[in-house]
């Protein structure tokens, strides 16, 4: 069998990325998602390793996600919260990440509140360091189980396209890693938010800023909502009018291309950033689809970044 080349040692973002990278990892996640899909769920290709989660910010899908996708490469998983750990008792970050190290693990998967954790947490590590969401910084993986949704419905044909990203994004990493990889795809991406939640200005070049959703979202191919994030923000940044200017409605999804896809990272907040009335039930949305992907898209990096010379499965 034919090995991959892989040469990433930790994955902090979506930047260190290569075309060629991000197509060897939407391939192999397809066919775990497959599998997953099939019933296929057991493999050795990770067995005898152990895998640290450790999540010092809370979490459902990425966490659940990264825990099944190792059970399922047969890898054990061993989960740290800073809740309930020696952190609490004044542990610092770079004494916890010597700890863990001590330990030997194969790879840690990181979720911090502080932008750059995971990069400052390989520092203290020999072993491969996920980033699983750093404060305002960076979702990678979340980025790439968007893309895996985007790629399965377009064919992985991305000419042409554009996606709306509405809501929150000056405080959101996932936005931030989405409009990297997008951009680097070649897709066109547009975002609408009202001015004290746009993102820094010249962060971004090429992205088109709107503040009323219906002009945003006139025949784009996908709709990504964004959560609103009241953890991190300082006093006065949301508008009252936030929820109806910027909810997505049916006449916001009536707007756009009639195949739009309509993603949120999760959690949603009802009423706030999509309607009830077409939350779980609209034909636009992927949002299922997303954490399913996720566990998929998650297999795929595990087994890229734990095994050296990992085989071509599909
Ligand atoms: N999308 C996302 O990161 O969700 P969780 O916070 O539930 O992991």
């Amino acid at each position: 069998m034919t090995s991959i080349h892989w040469k990433h040692k930790h994955l902090f973002d979506v930047s260190s990325l290569s075309i060629g990278d991000i197509d060897t990892i939407i391939t192999l996640a397809k066919y775990f998602f497959v599998n997953n899909r099939a019933g296929h769920k057991g493999y050795s290709l990770l067995q005898g390793k152990n895998i640290i989660l450790f999540f010092s910010e809370n979490s459902t899908r990425t966490r659940l996600s990264f825990e099944i996708a190792a059970q399922r490469l047969g890898a054990t998983t061993h989960f740290l919260q800073s809740a309930g750990s020696s952190m609490e008792k004044g542990e610092t970050l770079s004494d916890t990440m010597r700890t863990l190290m001590a330990m030997r693990p194969d790879a840690c998967v990181i979720r911090s509140q502080y932008s750059g954790a995971a990069q400052y947490c390989s520092s203290f590590a020999d072993v491969p360091i996920i980033n699983a969401g750093d404060g305002w910084h960076a979702h990678p993986t979340q980025a790439l189980l968007d893309l895996f949704i985007l790629h399965q419905a377009w064919k992985g044909e991305y000419k042409g396209k554009t996606i709306t990203i509405v809501g929150d994004v000056k405080h959101s990493r996932v936005a931030r890693s989405n409009i990297h990889l997008l951009q680097k795809l070649g897709i066109h991406v547009r975002i609408c938010a009202p001015r004290t939640l746009s993102f820094v200005q010249g962060t971004f070049h090429g992205v088109e800023v709107y503040t009323d959703i219906l002009k945003s979202v006139e025949g784009v191919d996908a709709i990504m909502a964004l959560r609103l994030q009241r953890e991190r923000q300082a006093g006065g940044l949301i508008p009252k009018e936030y929820p109806s200017c910027y909810c997505i409605t049916r006449d916001v999804l009536e707007c756009a291309n009639p195949h739009v896809l309509l993603l949120h990272p999760g959690p949603v907040n009802p009423n706030i950033d999509i309607a009830s009335n077409i939350l779980g039930n609209a034909v636009e949305s992927r949002i299922e689809e997303q954490v399913e992907a996720g566990v998929a898209v998650r297999m795929a990096l595990l087994y890229l970044f734990c095994v050296p010379h990992a085989k071509v499965l599909y």
